[in-house]
């Protein structure tokens, strides 16, 4: 029989006090930055799907075609009778893995955990009704908090996918891959999207595209602060800024303020001044060399059982294991 819920480990109240200690903390720090968990309410969320169908938005497209190529050998690997999204979102290219999983007759399950609760309720709906017989258990989550929380044991793979674990800073990282290897049994598998280093001339575009939709995604974060605190950004205001940061590897995402302002956030009391032309910096995406994700999952106690890249290697799909 199968059945559907929804856990709500980030309850309205939870969020709203996280986003307070966010901004506070972003808002008063030099540089000003923000945590990019804050673009994803429903206009977020739907400017986040238009983002994969752009033209220069390469990760979506070249990760859907690796999973094309491979669910198949995954879920032979894999045998798992769970599938655990984290940040799964629309789980557009899920449903390759869920299709896979289900030929090879082991999937009973899919778990996908969002911090977006429109987002997931919406990919909840769609996939009760293309999935009638999969259990679906929704969790509305932070990755970065609530792994201890997630249901299931003993045969999980726990998919997170589309290269956002590069959002994560390194010691972020560091700290979410050592959690996630503490809530698994020795066995239990981890199947990791990532994007990989390639020409800033492929990179930067897809992070500063021509029809503006990633600059309405960066912005989009301000008016989130105006609904949610009572915040007075004039959002149009707001440049957006890609930038390739070699040295860290990252693609620095920020929002540089066109002229001198004095932003109020009511709901903090604060208020705090910008310079013309000063940068706040509102995401980084990292990207990766193989030899990385092998050392980073190493450390956290993950052993890769099998990589595959596509042929012009910008993306890489990393099977790896629970080490005992
Ligand atoms: N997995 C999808 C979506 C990627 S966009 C894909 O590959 O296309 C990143 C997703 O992670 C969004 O749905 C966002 O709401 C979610 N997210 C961002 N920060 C999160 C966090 N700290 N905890 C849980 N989900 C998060
Ligand atoms: N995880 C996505 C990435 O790093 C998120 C993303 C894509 C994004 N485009 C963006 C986040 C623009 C902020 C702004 O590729």
């Amino acid at each position: 029989m199968r059945t559907a819920q929804i856990d709500i480990h980030l309850t309205d109240a939870d969020a709203d006090a996280a986003l307070r200690a966010d901004v506070l903390a972003g808002l008063t720090a030099s540089p000003k930055h923000l945590p990019p968990k804050w673009f994803y309410d429903a206009r977020g969320s739907e400017l986040f799907e238009q983002i994969t169908e752009l033209p220069e938005y390469y990760p979506t497209r070249t990760e859907r075609a690796l999973l094309e190529r491979s669910v198949d050998e995954i879920a032979a690997r894999s045998g798992a009778d769970m599938i655990v999204e984290l940040g799964s979102g629309s789980s557009a290219k899920t449903r390759l893995l869920l299709d896979a999983f289900t030929r090879a007759g082991s999937l009973r399950s899919y778990v996908p955990q969002d911090v977006s609760e429109p987002a997931l309720q919406l990919a909840m709906d769609a996939l009760g009704a293309e999935y009638p017989t999969l259990d679906l258990h929704g969790v509305v989550g932070d990755f970065t908090r609530h792994l201890d929380r997630l249901p299931g044991s003993g045969r999980r793979m726990v998919a997170f996918l589309g290269g956002t674990i590069g959002n994560l800073l390194p010691a972020e990282r560091a700290a979410f891959l050592t959690e996630l290897r503490a809530v698994l049994a020795p066995g239990e598998q981890l199947l990791l999207g990532t994007g990989l280093v390639t020409d800033p001339a492929v990179l930067v575009p897809a992070y500063d595209d021509a029809a503006g939709v990633t600059a309405e995604f960066n912005r989009n974060v301000l008016r989130v602060l105006n609904r949610e605190l009572g915040a007075d950004f004039d959002v149009d205001a707001f440049a957006h800024r890609a930038l390739w940061d070699a040295e860290n590897a990252w693609i620095e995402m920020r929002l540089v303020a066109s002229r001198p302002m004095t932003v109020t956030v009511a709901e903090l009391g604060l208020a705090v001044g910008f310079a013309a032309g000063e940068e706040m910096c509102t995401e980084t995406s990292a990207k990766f060399h193989l030899d990385g994700v092998r050392a980073e999952l190493a450390a956290a106690g993950f052993g890769v059982a099998q990589v595959w890249t596509d042929p012009q290697e910008r993306f890489a799909l990393t099977l790896a294991t629970a080490e005992g």
